[in-house]
């Protein structure tokens, strides 16, 4: 089968960092489909050659056993083009029709990694251009939109170009193994199903901790702050995925129905919630790793009176039979003390002790997105070490490293996803429902920050946030798993 995928900000920092490191490990592997070309479109003028150029210097910067040898990148090298295009000039879109229907590829991926403020026009200009032919499918990055109407605006124009079929909205945390091995655990295995439920679950924990601060991306990050960044998307799925009633197939509109049910049950907004259950945060100045780092508000392109947030912690309950009563946590946020991503499942105690031991850790399954994937057991044993007494128990842990277990080198988040858009398969892209449904449920708060002058609450650089965001999960009686 043959293939044109063309690349949207092909010169822009997710096309360096994440998609054509995940092009070439899909090449590297054999998986990316032969007969293809991937055609990186900017406005600059550089030759194909230049081009490859620079994505070879970039490849020194990825992780060695992903980078290629030389003779590797001379076979990648060949499916790469580069074609100079100003997004809204009509002429530009004719001449990259001319380009496309020189080869008439089986399929036309286009993939749009620009800023969001261009989707429209992109999409609008594709259809002048005669370019959204049933081939053709169309990628969107995150984020779509900065709030509901953005969001349906860009979801309506794209409706009128392109059959929803031929939409894949990125969220690339369900190309995760982990996210892939949640729906294994839950939907493949009958063990957990009968606990998997309010009886029996005192809370979950969503942690998605980044030890990184903006980077260059200030400029960005100052209009978008954690809660667009993160938890409209990422974190909300990961909470659908984790709280969603077993779908009745495994098909794209199957699992995305019970994903949007999640969504629309979430519990809403009061004055009285907004103000206790939700803290943002902002880090200043600390250290990381040893290293001391400066504060948002020294990043390049951020305001020095900024009060975007860089953290964000929340608390939320999925109102339905399932689960009425069960917090969720969600906790999210950048220079944080690890780099660190997982769902925290905190099953209830037993309803009678008769053994001399606090329940500390145990009672739990961890499922650990970052920076390994895998799922941890917590339970309570007896331990060795105490001979004198047979009642003293002490918590032990059953590990599943899925790196060990299936080798690291899986297929990457990207990598998995950039195939099912050229194979055509929508099960780990998102809904426009969806989406719109999680910008609803956010709008709230961002109204709420709108109005509250306080700002965000101050952390250091390399700690787990504001302690507000203990105080807010103490009230209910836990802790983080990390406290306790
Ligand atoms: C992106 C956010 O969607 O996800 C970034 O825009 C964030 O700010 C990144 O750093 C985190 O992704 P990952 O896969 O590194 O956890």
């Amino acid at each position: 089968m043959s293939f044109d995928l063309v690349l949207f900000g092909g010169t822009g920092d997710l096309a360096w960092r994440k998609l054509m490191p995940a092009l070439f490990q899909a090449f590297r592997h054999g998986t990316l489909p032969e007969g293809g070309r991937i055609i990186g479109v900017g406005r600059d003028g550089l030759t194909a050659e230049q081009y490859r150029a620079q994505i070879r210097a970039r490849f020194d910067s990825v992780e060695l056993a992903k980078r290629p040898s030389a003779e590797e990148f001379n076979r990648f090298a060949a499916l790469l083009e580069f074609v100079r295009m100003d997004l809204s000039k009509p002429e530009d879109y004719a001449h990259l029709a001319q380009s496309l229907a020189e080869r008439h590829a089986d399929t036309v991926v286009m993939y749009v990694a620009t800023a969001p403020s261009l989707f429209t026009t992109v999409c609008e200009q594709l259809a002048a251009a005669g370019l959204n032919t049933p081939q053709t499918r169309v990628v969107l990055e995150k984020p779509l939109g900065h709030d509901l109407a953005s969001n349906r605006a860009i979801n309506e124009t794209v409706r009128r170009v392109f059959g929803e079929k031929q939409i894949f909205r990125i969220d690339h945390y369900l190309g995760k193994p982990a996210v892939q091995n949640l729906f294994a655990l839950r939907f493949g295995n009958a063990l957990f199903e009968p606990l998997w439920r309010r009886e029996h679950i005192a809370n979950i924990q969503i942690t998605i901790a980044e030890e990184l601060g903006v980077e260059k991306r200030g400029a960005f990050y100052e209009t978008t702050g954690a809660l667009r960044d993160m938890v409209q998307n990422h974190a909300l799925q990961l909470l659908c995925a984790i709280g969603m009633e077993p779908p009745i197939n495994s098909h794209a509109d199957a699992i995305r129905d019970e994903k949007l049910k999640v969504l629309r049950s979430l519990k809403p907004w009061t004055a009285e919630s907004l103000s206790q259950d939700v803290i943002r945060g902002q880090y200043s100045a600390g250290t990381i790793a040893g290293t001391p780092v400066s504060g948002y508000r020294d990043e390049t392109g951020v305001n020095p009176h900024s009060h975007t947030e860089t953290f964000v912690a929340l608390r939320t309950e999925i109102s339905n039979w399932r689960w009425a009563g069960v917090p969720f946590y969600i906790r999210t946020g950048k220079r944080l003390a690890g780099r660190d991503a997982r769902i925290v499942v905190n099953f209830r105690p037993t309803p009678h002790a008769i053994f001399n031991s606090q329940m500390g850790m145990a009672n739990r399954l961890v499922i650990n997105l970052q920076p390994k994937d895998g799922l941890e057991l917590h339970l309570l044993a007896q331990g060795q070490d105490d001979r004198r007494s047979s009642s003293a128990l002490a918590p032990v842990q059953l590990d599943l490293d899925f790196d060990k277990r299936f080798g690291s080198g899986r297929v990457g988040a990207y990598e998995r996803l950039l195939l099912d858009v050229i194979d055509g398969r929508l099960n780990l892209f998102v809904r426009s429902d969806e989406q719109e449904e999680a910008w609803r449920w956010v709008e709230p708060i961002m109204d709420h920050w709108k109005n509250d002058a306080q700002g965000p609450r101050p952390y250091v650089a390399g700690t787990w946030g504001p302690s507000a965001s203990s105080a807010m999960i103490a009230r209910d009686g836990f802790c983080w798993a990390e406290e306790s």
